[in-house]
Parts: C-alpha cells; sequence; structure tokens
C-alpha cells in the first residue's frame, strides 16, 4: 500500500527548476499520459478499481490535488501522481520554503506492480515538467521517502536537487495547503 510508505520516515525535500527544460519525445512509447482534473480523476480511479491501491479514500487521496497526470500503458492505467499548484506549499518545511505561484508541488505518485521498472514514472515526470512549464510553472517540488531508492532515482534522473528533509511519525502530520489558484487557466487546454 502505498500509504504504508509514510507512517514513520524521513522524508527529502526536491526541487527542479524547469527553466532550461528540453522535452525528449519518445513517439512509439505505447504510454499515453493525459491530465484530468479532480472530478476526472475520480472517475478513472471508480473505473479501474484504482481505490484498491489505498487505505484512504478516493476524497482524501485527492484533497489539495488541482490535476492528476495519469498514464495507460496498452490501454491499462499503469500509473498516478497529483499536481497542486497555485500555491502549494507543505506546512512543516513552510519556513525553508513556500511555494509561489509559478510553483507545483507532486505527490500521491503510484506506478501499479504490474508496470513497474518500464520507465513510465520517469516518463510521467517528463510529461508533467513540460505540462506545467507551458502554463508558466518554473519550479516543482517532490518529498521522497528516504527508504524509496527507486523514488529517489527517479527524482535524481528527473535533475531534482535535494533542499531539505523533515521527519513525519504520522502521514497526519503532513499537511498540504493551496491557495486556490486560477486552475481554469491550468486545465484550458487539456
Ligand atoms: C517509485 C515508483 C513510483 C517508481 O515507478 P516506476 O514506474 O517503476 O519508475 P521507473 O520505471 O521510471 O523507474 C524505476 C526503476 O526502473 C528502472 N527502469 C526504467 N526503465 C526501465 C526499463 N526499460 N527496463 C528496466 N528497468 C527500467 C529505472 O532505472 C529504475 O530503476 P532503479 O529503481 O533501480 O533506479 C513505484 O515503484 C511505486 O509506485 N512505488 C510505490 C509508491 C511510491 O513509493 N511512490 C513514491 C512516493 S514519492
Amino acid at each position: 500500500m502505498v500509504t504504508d510508505f509514510f507512517k514513520v520516515s524521513n522524508l527529502f525535500l526536491y526541487e527542479r527548476k524547469l527553466d532550461n527544460f528540453l522535452l525528449l519525445q519518445k513517439s512509439e512509447s505505447p504510454i499515453q499520459i493525459y491530465f484530468l482534473d479532480v472530478d476526472g480523476c475520480k472517475k478513472v480511479a471508480s473505473e479501474n478499481n484504482w481505490q484498491a491501491n489505498f487505505t484512504i479514500s478516493i476524497n482524501e487521496i485527492l484533497e489539495n490535488t488541482d490535476v492528476c497526470a495519469v498514464a495507460e500503458f496498452n490501454q491499462r492505467l499503469a500509473h498516478w501522481t497529483q499536481i497542486s499548484f497555485g500555491g502549494a506549499y507543505v506546512a512543516e518545511i513552510d519556513k525553508k520554503i513556500r511555494v509561489d505561484s509559478k510553483s507545483a508541488y507532486l505527490h500521491g505518485i503510484y506506478t501499479e506492480k504490474d508496470f513497474r521498472k518500464m520507465g513510465i514514472a520517469s516518463a510521467v515526470m517528463e510529461k508533467v515538467s513540460a505540462y506545467l512549464l507551458e502554463r508558466g510553472i518554473s519550479r516543482l517540488y517532490i518529498l521522497v521517502d528516504s527508504r524509496n531508492p527507486s523514488m529517489l532515482r527517479v527524482v535524481a534522473k528527473a535533475g531534482f536537487k535535494r533542499i531539505g528533509a523533515i521527519k513525519l511519525t504520522k502521514i497526519g502530520k503532513l499537511k498540504l495547503y493551496r491557495r486556490k489558484g486560477k486552475i481554469s487557466d491550468f486545465l484550458e487546454s487539456k
């Protein structure tokens, strides 16, 4: 379960500046990546029984989420990444960073077990970067568990740099807030 990971953990905060980002298009890729608003995410989650991956409800999962990037591999739902923007920040690290309207926070990243180690998370990371850059976002933030080598390598490969760490004893202490941003602007060309 994805949520088990966060019960007792040290989380590293990573940042990626997108200013010089170059998108590497993989034309023959069987991976299709879509960007959905919260209602779209709920629909996709219920149609694919995605809820079975989690111990909490889909409403809790999507709290503070603006957009989901979902990836299909051979027409099966394979990956899910949540994006918060419009002034998202993580409470515990608020003094270290304050994410402004040109920043986004990625969370809830999950590749279905059958589809791991195929490069899907990395491909989504690239598409998400391009999608956000087109919409005026120039920085991405992500928190990764220190005991998650696979994800640590995904973020390193994607060009994220470690800028801090926080200690958690349970998921309830991690609070993500956001100001209401111009969500319609972000979704208009989806
Ligand atoms: C972490 C997680 C999202 C990675 O997803 P993924 O789609 O498997 O990621 P990728 O395939 O892009 O990369 C993972 C590994 O596959 C390897 N890989 C990528 N393409 C590959 C290919 N074509 N053939 C073989 N291996 C490949 C990568 O090198 C990487 O290997 P490493 O872990 O030894 O460095 C996934 O394991 C997961 O959902 N874990 C549970 C939830 C979780 O921890 N989420 C992260 C919260 S921040």
